[in-house]
């Protein structure tokens, strides 16, 4: 597999009718294995349209979207799930469940894979809760945790099952600065290790360094990519 995502010519309309709107026009876009690729852009330009299209969270429109070497354009619901499964989300909000505690809410990702036993998968959670530095708060549940004590479980969640790909949705918009730095640099390390891609949206200057290219998108189009310098590393 020469490149993760490979993307030519997408287009995509939301609404219906007269209201039926173009969002998406002819967007390139490829990411190769391991690479690191920061898409930022304001709000509205599309970044979340095409990080669920990515996500196969959406059907493609117009365009070809290959997706770990295969077609998602027209593809069936079981492939769609399937390539779902290689992908780790981790979104603004940390999206966890209230009810369960940290190390059920990152079980839960290895649960859709029939093979695994309830054993190795809560090894599997404690080992990756203790990487993101929250091995003494296991049994807590998201209530009693911080904005970013719940990303990290966010992180955890996302990176447990070992993706191909981490798609990353303003992952730091809802924490500070310090907190926001933190979070980019262990998604980043953790997906390094893994040899994982991300694609991560975001707003926030403070983290491009994590990137190996930065692509910016306005008005539903890609309008510039730059390779990222790596000072320092
Ligand atoms: N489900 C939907 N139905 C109709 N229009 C939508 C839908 N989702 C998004 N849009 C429109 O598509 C455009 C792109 O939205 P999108 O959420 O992709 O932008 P974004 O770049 O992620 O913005 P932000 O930085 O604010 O998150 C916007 O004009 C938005 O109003
Ligand atoms: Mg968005």
């Amino acid at each position: 597999m020469t490149h993760v995502i490979e993307i030519k010519g997408l287009g995509h309309w939301f609404g219906k009718g007269e209201l039926r709107r173009q969002i998406l026009f002819d967007v390139d876009l490829s990411i190769k294995p391991g690479e690191i690729v920061i898409l930022t852009g304001p709000s509205g330009s599309g970044k979340t349209t095409l990080l669920t299209l990515i996500g196969a969270l959406r059907a493609v429109e117009q365009g070809s979207l290959r997706l770990f070497g295969r077609e998602l354009h027209a593809a069936r619901d079981d492939d769609r799930i399937a390539m779902r499964r290689r992908i780790g989300f981790i979104f603004q909000q940390h999206n966890l469940l209230g009810f369960l505690s940290a190390r059920q809410n990152v079980e839960m990702t290895l649960e859709l894979d029939p093979t695994s036993d309830a054993r190795e998968r809560r090894n599997l959670a404690t080992a990756m809760l203790a990487r993101v530095g929250l091995g003494e708060r296991l049994d807590h549940p998201p209530s009693k945790l911080s904005g970013g004590q719940k990303q990290r479980v966010a992180v955890a969640r996302a990176l447990v099952g070992n993706p191909d790909l981490v798609l990353a949705d303003e992952p730091t918009a809802s924490l500070d600065k310090v907190t926001g730095q933190e979070v980019a640099t262990l998604i980043e390390r953790l997906a390094r290790e893994r040899g994982a891609s991300i694609l991560l949206v975001t707003h926030d200057p403070r983290i491009l360094g994590i990137a190996d290219r930065i692509v910016a998108m306005e008005d539903g189009r890609i309008v510039d990519a730059a390779e990222n310098r790596h000072d320092g590393r």
